[in-house]
């Protein structure tokens, strides 16, 4: 097939996971692609909000499905470019919090394709927010720390310990496996009675919220699914959601028996 489309590729953040919380901006480029790549994170029910007649190819790198390494990534955006036309690279949240965009576009405008950038909105945001846990609050807390537990080589990252020495509300990504590492870490700055909440497949129907301290949360962890998506949100903000005030009110029982 000759493509009469000039090559271009955008890179669209498709929101957290529900369907209905991509840009409106990101849905009418998604509806104006030649072709869409999509990630592991990205609902299916919203896939099905556009137009069927447009190819759509999994990339995602997660679990059972087949896998894809980055570089494989690449090379299909600048293939499908000079193929169709307009690319669309979907990734789940923003594509430029632990989304690796840098790294396609730089890759992509080596070969001279513009690429533009659809903010989406990130789960680091939207999770914690979708449980009415506050990232900020007067006198509670004046700032968030977004991050991930561990650094490319898989050591212990420093950010961790830094914003474990803050009064910051810390957001963690990709931090599940390590749930008992992480809290034994914090718990050297924060003590065992700092909140903690886990949340698993955030703003979908099966989305799953587990509260606790960090002396406590690792009772838990038998009950997670750990393949899938969770934040891991520490400060006193987590206090505001109505399981933790449960949770202390069982610790406290437990404590006096
Ligand atoms: C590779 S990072 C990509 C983050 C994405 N770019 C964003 O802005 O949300 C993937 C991690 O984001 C978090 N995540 C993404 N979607 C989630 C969801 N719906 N619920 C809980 N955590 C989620 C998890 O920590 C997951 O391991």
């Amino acid at each position: 097939m000759k493509n009469e489309n000039s090559p271009k590729v955008s890179l669209v953040g498709a929101g957290p996971g529900s369907k209905d919380l991509i840009t409106l901006r990101g849905l009418r480029v998604l509806n104006a692609a030649d072709i869409i790549l999509y990630d592991a994170l990205v609902s299916e029910e919203l896939l099905l909000e556009v137009d069927a007649s447009i190819p759509k190819i999994y990339v995602g790198k997660r679990c059972s499905k087949h896998s894809f390494t980055q570089d494989n990534i690449n090379i299909l955006m600048v293939e499908n470019a000079f193929k169709y036309g307009h690319v669309v690279r979907l990734k789940g949240g923003d594509p430029f919090v632990f989304g690796r965009a840098q790294e396609e576009i730089d890759y992509v405008e080596s070969f001279g394709i513009p690429v533009s950038v659809i903010p989406g909105i990130s789960s680091a945001l939207a999770v914690p927010s979708g449980q009415g846990i506050p990232m900020t609050r007067r006198g509670v807390s004046s700032s968030f720390w977004v991050m991930t537990a561990t650094k490319r080589d898989g050591s212990f990252s420093e950010d961790l310990i830094y914003a474990s020495k803050s009064s910051a509300t810390m957001v963690i990504l990709m931090g599940i496996r390590k749930l008992s590492k992480i809290t034994l870490e914090v718990s050297k700055y924060r003590g065992c009675e700092m909140p903690i909440a886990i949340v698993q497949n955030g703003t979908l129907d099966n989305e799953c919220c587990t509260i606790g301290t960090l002396g406590t949360i690792n009772s838990y962890y038998e009950t997670l699914d750990v393949s899938k998506p969770g934040i891991i949100i520490i400060g006193n903000v987590v206090a505001e959601h109505p399981a933790f005030f449960e949770e202390e009110v069982q610790r406290v029982l437990h404590s006096s028996l």
